[in-house]
């Protein structure tokens, strides 16, 4: 029996050492893989100019699946990087540092097999009729030339949404946003400057109290993990260190949903709902719903609260922060586009588009992701199954085109063939290629796979509700978080990506979070 238990031992330490090597080795290999590029086929000048708006979630699932060496790819957008939205959320606390969710756009192109080409610039006006896309370099080091057209044979449209403030007066100039790194970065430095402010000398109790109050508005999932990330950086390490704040810092998350029904997180299902409030309520993060901000100043919302019986009335509710999380607004060149076509006159919420994702009332333009308007909710995870359906279908008709181009040729070949046995030989490999053609031609349309909802809750506590065998599994708490954190970290963009986000999560474990502006 000793010898049997020694034997079990001994492989499960052989097994393990094996795995370790394996993992040591796939991770060698993807670092080598990273830092050393093959080199790079030039474009053919012949082929036609696709041109990608966009460096998000769906334009980039596009580019990493799309056979570049088949067209002349240009890429324009105004940030020269690949953004990680789902863990943006914990940015502006620093539980994962900025940088760890970005990935070089770069890098990314730099791994195609022929080169394609990137300016950096916001795409001001897409014209149909020309079929050239007006372009401003928005950076602030200009050049002689800043603004400029870019000529294209197909258009993929992928330029996401702004932030929606439904004209909401004061939003734009007071609040804080949370789409953008920068908008992290302003959030970071918001919070800081309250707490620091907060402790200023002589400063009042009523004053404090304001500077302290951190206001989220939209119970959204942006504002529901942003909340829940401030809170902890409260609790774990602000309150450690600046021990002044720790009876008057507070985090309230405003949500306007009119109903009975209204509630945080309404993607979600109602017992993560409650699940998610009861933990807001440990966490002493207040939930005001029923309550529709409706104006802004510098240091106050006005807000109008619908009580239980019905009676609306008007709050003034001061704070130091602000973060503005209302979901999704179309941007003004979409908006712009839009208006060229009569197609797309009764579509509110962005560019109309059929089941192949072709912009409606145009030819060889597409729409993907946040800018799109689709059956779908704005999701990374509809915009990159659409970015991975339309490298599909622009990889097919590459294909087709190469293969009637042969077929062409055959035919000829056939025609002027005066031995039978050749003759025979040829309209064989001609059906061959017909064939192949319908094959590739059979391209369904597309159709999203939804794989679930996730969503961090604070305390250590996520939820979640993943499809599961044609079924729905809803769970929360601290496990699922474990789950969470797996689920993003295996989403993240590249092996980098990965590596640094453990690392700072290892980082904030050990030392805790940085107070620092
Ligand atoms: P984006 O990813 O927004 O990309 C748009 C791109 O277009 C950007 O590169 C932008 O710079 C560029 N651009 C903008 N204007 C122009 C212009 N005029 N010309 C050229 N380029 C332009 N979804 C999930 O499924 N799971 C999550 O966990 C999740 N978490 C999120 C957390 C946060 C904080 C936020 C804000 C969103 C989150 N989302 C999540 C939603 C998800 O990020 C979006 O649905 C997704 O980014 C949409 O992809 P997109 O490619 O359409 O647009
Ligand atoms: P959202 O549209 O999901 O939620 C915005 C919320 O703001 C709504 O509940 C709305 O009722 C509320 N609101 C609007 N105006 C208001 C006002 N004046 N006063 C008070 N409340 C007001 O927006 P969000 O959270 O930014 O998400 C955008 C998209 O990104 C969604 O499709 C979401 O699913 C996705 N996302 C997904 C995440 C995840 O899966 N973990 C995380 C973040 C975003």
């Amino acid at each position: 029996k000793p010898k049997k238990a020694f034997r079990i031992l001994r492989n499960a330490w052989r097994l393990t050492l094996g795995l370790t090597f394996l993992g040591a080795g796939w991770l060698a290999y993807s670092i080598y893989e990273t830092r050393f590029p093959h080199e790079q086929i030039e474009p053919d000048p012949t082929k036609k100019t696709l041109v990608i708006l966009g460096s998000g979630w769906g334009s980039v699932a596009l580019l990493k699946k799309l056979d570049t060496e088949n067209y002349n790819v240009i890429i324009i957008s105004p940030r020269n990087f690949f953004l990680f939205t789902p863990l943006l959320p914990s940015c502006p606390t620093g539980t994962v540092e900025h940088r760890s969710i970005m990935e070089p756009l770069r890098h990314i192109i730099r791994h195609k097999k022929a080169s394609v080409k990137f300016y950096e610039a916001e795409a001001t006006k897409i014209d149909n009729e020309r079929r050239v896309i007006v372009i401003n370099d928005l950076s602030d080091v200009k050049g002689e030339v800043h603004q400029t057209e870019v000529p294209f044979d197909y258009l993929v449209v992928g330029v996401g949404a702004e932030n929606a403030t439904f004209g909401i007066p004061g939003v734009r100039e007071n609040a804080c946003f949370l789409k953008e790194i920068n908008d992290a970065h302003k959030i970071r430095k918001t919070v800081m400057d309250c707490v620091e402010t907060a402790m200023f000398k002589d400063q009042t109790q009523k004053e404090k109290e304001r500077l302290l109050h951190m206001v989220v508005v939209g119970g959204g999932p942006t504002g529901v993990e942003f909340a829940a990330e401030l809170q902890d950086f409260f609790e774990d390490d602000l309150k450690k260190w600046i021990p002044g704040i720790a009876d008057d810092f507070h985090v309230t998350l405003v949500e306007a949903l009119p109903n009975a029904s209204s509630h945080v997180l309404p993607m979600f299902s109602k017992t993560l709902i409650e699940y998610t409030e009861k933990t807001f309520k440990d966490e002493k993060i207040s939930v005001r719903t029923k309550t529709m901000v409706k104006k802004v100043t510098d240091k106050h919302i006005e807000a109008e609260v619908t009580h239980p019986d019905g009676r609306k009335e008007l709050q003034t509710i001061p704070y130091g922060c602000l973060v503005w999380a209302t979901g999704n607004a179309v941007r003004q060149v979409v908006r712009d586009l839009m208006s060229q076509l009569p197609q797309q006159k009764n579509s509110r919420r962005g560019l109309a588009v059929n089941e192949y994702l072709v912009v409606d009332g145009t030819d060889g333009i597409w729409a993907l992701g946040d800018c799109s308007a689709t059956k779908y909710a704005p999701t990374a995870q509809v915009a990159s199954q659409q970015g991975a359906f339309l490298a599909r279908l622009f990889n097919s008709m590459a294909q087709t085109q190469n293969l009637e181009s042969e077929l062409n040729h055959l035919e000829e070949f056939s025609a002027q063939a005066k031995v039978q046995e050749e003759r025979e030989s040829l309209e064989r490999e001609i059906q061959k290629k017909s064939r192949a053609i319908r094959r590739v031609k059979q391209l369904s349309p597309f159709e999203y796979s939804h794989q679930g909802s996730l969503a961090y809750i604070g305390m250590e506590r996520a939820v979640a509700d993943i499809t599961w065998f044609n079924g729905n599994l809803a769970s929360g708490g601290s496990l699922t978080y474990l789950f969470w954190r797996s689920a993003y970290l295996s989403m993240c963009f590249s092996t980098r990506n990965r590596v640094l986000v453990i690392m700072d999560w290892i980082k904030v474990k050990v030392f805790g979070r940085d107070v620092s502006r």
